[in-house]
């Protein structure tokens, strides 16, 4: 008979363990595609973000529109508060992040507010509000001495605002192009490859839970705008001005322009560029004929691409899922563990 070996540590040393940090308390408003992905992947990852985080990150409170559907999500975590106004949940004393996820612009700009005010970090993944209401939130952010986090604002999953203000943070920017609408980018690649109609390709788009409730701003460019000021601002400290990007969509285009330009060897598609030159950045989104051999074109689906040029670095090229509930769920869990680790 052998005994069993000892794996965890003599109540001894348990007596002596210093004692677990307490968790990062979230509390989450809009429980929609992305707020039900950051639930499933927080809980499917939990020992393994609270082990990287240092601390555990708890979900306490949802506030949502839709109360019947967040109970059935919420089956099994009895102990998560379920509130009708996210104003109640931005003031929640048991809250110490809030997480807003519900979009939107004037209402979403009042909770954000009563959150900093309330001394909660705020993590969003609301472009149109930072866009529009971003210097005013990042002002208040700071008065309170809090954090305004918002990884998942663009290019979905694809970790492009850590890049600029981490990897490349040494660098001069010298321009960006990119791809950062996946429902626009799904149309395109289901009309150019498959023949298909926009309205039919639109629909596709939004069963997979890559548009916005409305989309009118995935496709008349809008919503790459939105994301594209937020990049030039990371990259160049440009102010937040989305009515100074030159924007046009992709509803006019038929599925014979695709096929024209694909026979002629290129891919169109809905590009955001941010340029110097003499009179400063330059920022425009408009579809365009990318050669099928450049990275950009070979961006397929609700994929997400961006170049950065950079002085140092050079050439640096980004992509990967750009919509979706886990591939955002992702970008906002890494702005969690940011603050989970905040001394
Ligand atoms: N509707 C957006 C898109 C979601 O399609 O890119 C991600 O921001």
């Amino acid at each position: 008979m052998f005994a069993e070996p000892q794996l965890s540590p003599l109540p001894e040393a348990r007596a002596h363990a210093p004692a677990q940090p307490p968790a990062l308390r979230v509390g989450i408003i809009g429980m929609g595609t992305v707020g039900s992905g950051v639930w499933r992947v927080l809980r499917r990852n939990q020992a393994l973000i609270a082990a990287r985080a240092g601390r555990p990150i708890e979900i306490v409170a949802v506030a949502t529109r839709t109360p019947a559907r967040a109970a059935a999500m919420l089956v099994g975590a009895p102990g998560v508060r379920l509130l009708a106004d996210p104003l109640h949940l931005a003031a929640d004393p048991v809250v110490d992040v809030v997480l807003e996820l519900a979009g939107g612009t004037s209402t979403a700009r009042d909770w954000v507010l009563a959150a900093l005010a309330h001394g909660k970090h705020v993590v969003t993944a609301n472009k149109a509000l930072l866009a529009t209401h971003g210097e005013e939130l990042a002002a208040a952010a700071a008065r309170h001495g809090r954090v305004l986090a918002y990884e998942a604002a663009v290019a979905g999953g694809v970790p492009v605002i850590k890049a600029l203000r981490e990897g490349l943070v040494g660098n001069r920017i010298l321009s960006l192009a990119g791809v950062l609408n996946g429902t626009s980018n799904y149309i395109l690649t289901r009309m150019q490859a498959h023949g298909l109609g926009f309205a039919a390709a639109l629909t596709e788009a939004q069963a997979l839970g890559y548009a916005e409730a409305d989309p009118t701003f995935d496709v008349d460019g809008t919503d790459t705008a939105h994301k594209l000021t937020l990049l030039a601002a990371n990259a160049f400290g440009m102010p937040l001005r989305p009515d100074a990007v030159h924007v046009e969509g992709i509803s006019d285009l038929q599925p014979g322009d695709l096929a024209a330009a694909a026979q002629l060897g290129y891919a169109v598609k809905l590009l955001a560029v941010a340029r110097r030159d003499a009179d400063g950045v330059q920022l425009h989104v408009h579809p365009a004929l990318v050669p099928q051999r450049h990275p950009l074109a070979q961006l397929d689906g609700a994929t997400n691409g961006l170049r950065v040029q950079a002085d140092a670095v050079g050439d640096m090229f980004y992509s990967g899922a750009g919509a979706g509930g886990e591939p955002t769920a992702s970008a906002v869990l890494a702005d969690l563990v940011d603050l989970a680790r905040l001394p």
